[in-house]
């Protein structure tokens, strides 16, 4: 078992080089099989949901392999269209491969993806969306089985959800015409995979607004892609220099990817500068609360930062309250939070947080990506030592987190502590291990979100 070792109460500063997006990459390598092509993807993060997502491309008889800092994916053969059991309950995301497979091989077998510790993670849009463009769809409890070519036509999304965008873009190139798809949500990860996709010689416009245009097609060209950078990484990174009254420039990314968060960010105090590429903060030492902050879909205040936003108003000065928009259970964090002494209570999709003046070093444990990042930060501005167990969860979409916020100054180490009943009984205790997540069919080790 793995875990950070975490000693707060260190200002954060420095420099620090933001990496290639994971929910960029993770479109865009299912993508790769919509050309049958060799395609060299840069900037990819080495994160273990594109190690499961190259996986289930080899699997589907793709050839992966890194050379540098350079994905290079041969696409040319495919042996299947069905995405295998195992890997597919170990990663969330493969749901983008149904419109991948079905634009490649007008097929496309998936095995129901399950709940997650964050919600339900239903997939009745893209069902939907699917059979608008013509689609023959039938599932069961266990499966997903899809098939047929896309005819055209227009689609509303009855909820802007990225996922969904994303897999019905790719469903609408087999079509022969015009596919036109409404209330699409405006992620710039979407506009990245839009940019992959017409690096190959598709035809897909208006990505980043509500309605995008596909023109069926074969595809052109062999992609040579570079992923944008990870806003949500940038945004951690952020939160954990405000939280520790610190100050530092990240480079290599755009300010405006995060207006929103950097708006809330100076409502606490925070002195921010954004450049071209990169970003500078200085911390105002001890913060106020922003208020009361709603996620929502981009533009709005990202769902992907809030459990590090819950963080950071545990020690503002005031009282913060928080209404998680996009996902009905993503408040994991708090109970955590509370065992370092944060002030939170939740109800439904809100949470009230009254600051306190500091947070104490305990033991607690990751049970997804960003609650982990969130205890993360809470170790940095605790006092005392702070243990993050469950890191596997956390290590899916942070590549070397640790070795990040070293560089800033940051006293973390990652520890290993060797498997014994007691140790994996405790944790299983605390849900450290998941071992089922929800509904799904597919017993999910590790969902991946
Ligand atoms: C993507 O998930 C991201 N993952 C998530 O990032 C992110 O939180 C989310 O978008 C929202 O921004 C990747 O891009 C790999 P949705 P996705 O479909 O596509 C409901 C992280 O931490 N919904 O926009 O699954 C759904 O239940 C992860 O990096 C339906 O009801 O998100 C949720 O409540 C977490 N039916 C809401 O929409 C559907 O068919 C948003 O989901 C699809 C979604």
């Amino acid at each position: 078992m793995e875990s950070y070792h975490i000693r707060g109460g260190t200002p954060l500063h420095g420099e620090y080089q933001v990496k290639g997006a994971k929910n960029a990459a993770l479109p865009i390598l299912a993508a790769a099989l919509c050309r049958g092509g060799i395609h060299e993807i840069y900037g990819c993060p080495e994160i273990g949901d594109a190690s499961v997502m190259m996986n289930i491309l080899r699997a589907l008889g793709a050839d992966c392999r890194r050379e540098g800092n350079c994905l290079v994916v041969d696409s040319r053969q495919l042996t299947s269209a069905a995405v295998p059991h195992s890997l597919m309950s170990m990663l969330r995301s493969s749901v983008f491969l149904m419109g991948s497979l079905l634009m490649r091989t007008g097929e496309a077998v998936i095995c129901r993806p399950g709940g997650c510790n964050i919600g339900s993670r239903p997939i009745d849009i893209h069902i939907d969306g699917l059979r608008h463009l013509g689609y023959t769809v039938t599932e069961d409890a266990e499966k997903v089985v899809c098939s047929g070519r896309c005819r055209g036509g227009k689609y509303v999304l009855p909820y802007p959800s990225v996922g969904a965008t994303e897999n019905l873009m790719m469903a609408a190139l087999s079509g022969e015409g015009l596919t036109v798809l409404e209330n699409c949500a405006m992620e710039p990860e979407i506009m990245d995979l839009q940019g992959f996709l017409r690096n190959c010689g598709f035809h897909v416009y208006g990505a980043g607004t509500g309605t995008i245009a596909v023109l069926g097609g074969k595809g052109t060209s062999d992609a040579m892609y570079f992923i944008m950078e990870d806003r949500i990484e940038a945004a951690t990174y952020l939160m954990a220099l405000a939280g520790t009254g610190g100050e530092g420039m990240l480079t290599g990314v755009r300010g405006g990817l995060l207006g929103s968060v950097l708006q809330v960010l100076e409502n606490m105090g925070c002195r921010i500068r954004s450049f071209q590429d990169r970003i500078e903060l200085v911390s105002s030492g001890r913060l106020r609360s922003p208020g009361t902050v709603s996620t929502a879909p981009y533009p709005g205040f990202p769902t992907d930062c809030q459990p590090q936003l819950m963080t950071l108003a545990a020690c503002a000065a005031g009282e913060t309250q928080i209404c998680e928009g996009v996902f009905e259970n993503r408040f994991t964090h708090k109970k955590e939070l509370m065992k370092m002494g944060a002030n939170i209570e939740t109800c439904g999709k809100n949470a009230i947080i009254k600051g306190v003046d500091g947070l104490q070093g305990a033991e607690v444990c990751a049970r997804d990506l960003r609650g982990g990042a969130a205890l993360v930060l809470a170790g940095l501005m605790a006092e005392k030592e702070t243990v993050v167990t469950g890191i596997q969860h956390i290590e899916r979409g942070y590549e070397e987190l640790e070795k990040g916020l070293r560089q800033l100054g940051g006293n973390i180490e990652k520890k290993s502590e060797r498997k014994t009943e007691k140790t994996e009984e405790s944790a299983a205790e605390a849900g450290c291990i998941s071992t089922d997540h929800g509904s799904g069919s597919c017993v999910s080790v590790l969902p991946h979100v």
